[in-house]
């Protein structure tokens, strides 16, 4: 039997699929979901220090070819979650989960680490630097001398295993730059890709979300090239002790197959799972391992990362 068994940050899971933060993990019976269906583990929405309702309604639609969103970060507040999770290391003990956070500024996102690091919590963390959705907030990680500020001043007190979720970029030198940045710090993963930002979607005459006029983050098939340029990039960029989680455009097996391809460890789920629900985990895992055994892997290091090129 082909194992899809993967690690990240020294941390074992018995498979490499996930939940992209933002889809099913707003409660604990959503994340309870995810953590009894074939997923590996589970990524909480993204926290706040305090609770917010988020952006008016429709803030969420899917679309033909995937989704547009602009949530603007509605969630139950840092402690729901970091209160669950420390549940759940009493009753899931040899399982790990991930925690996302981010502050409404810098110094909230500090507050919000320092606790973490305070705390019982063995899990990963990751630090969402790309939310597109908060008016008047741009996205972090496309500002390369604010983030280089954030993570130094992070890693003075933060010892945890810790990475972060990324917007995708577009740019080759915005490549070197951003993974330049990077490679600076204690960093267990960068997470390629958050939805691409501001992107308007229009039925008729209107658009189909509330906020901001229309514009929101664009997931799903739309975006598969683009997250998988961004696995890639950052994966011949980053120190091998960066690993890469990937995340886009993942419907299919040969999808998820092609994001290890180019180097990811770990594959996250995000419209896919909206639309489909939780049996898409289990869907993927066994079109994943019919292209394995087909192709005579046996692992995922099989062929992680070994994207063929054309040469003369
Ligand atoms: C949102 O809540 O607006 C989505 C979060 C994100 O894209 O990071």
């Amino acid at each position: 039997m082909v194992s899809t068994k993967t690690s990240l940050a020294g941390l074992e899971f018995d498979n490499c699929f996930m939940n992209a933060a933002g889809v099913w993990c707003m409660t604990k019976e959503e994340l309870d979901g995810v953590k009894n269906s074939a997923a590996g583990t589970f990524v909480t929405k993204t926290a706040t220090l305090e609770e917010r309702a988020g952006n008016p309604e429709p803030r969420y639609q899917n679309v033909p070819l995937g989704s547009i969103n602009s949530m603007g970060l509605p969630n139950q507040g840092l402690n729901y979650y970091l209160n669950y999770l420390l549940d759940l290391q009493q009753t899931d003990s040899e399982r790990t989960f991930v925690l996302s956070v981010v502050g409404m500024s810098p110094e909230e996102t500090h507050t919000i680490l320092k606790t973490i690091q305070d705390s019982d919590f063995r899990g990963l963390t990751e630090l969402n630097l790309s939310c597109p959705n908060v008016p008047g907030k741009p996205q972090i990680a496309y500002d390369f001398e604010m983030t280089e500020r954030i993570l130094r001043d992070v890693f003075v007190y933060f010892t945890k295993p810790l990475g972060i979720k990324l917007p995708p970029y577009f740019d080759m030198v915005h490549f070197d730059q951003a993974a330049a940045i990077f490679n600076q710090f204690p960093l267990k993963f960068v997470n390629c890709v958050n939805s691409i930002g501001n992107g308007l979607y229009i039925e008729d005459e209107t658009v189909v979300i509330k906020p901001k006029n229309g514009f929101g983050g664009i997931g799903g098939q739309y975006i598969k090239p683009t997250a998988l340029a961004n696995v890639h990039a950052f994966y011949q960029r980053l120190n091998p002790s960066i690993q890469i989680v990937g995340t886009g455009g993942v419907l299919t097996g040969r999808d998820a197959f092609e994001h290890i391809l180019c180097g990811a460890s770990m594959v996250q789920l995000g419209t896919t799972l909206q639309k489909e629900g939780l049996y898409a985990f289990e869907r993927i895992t066994q079109e994943l391992q019919s292209i394995m055994e087909e192709k005579g892997y046996g692992s995922l290091e099989d062929f992680r990362g070994k994207l063929q090129y054309i040469s003369e």
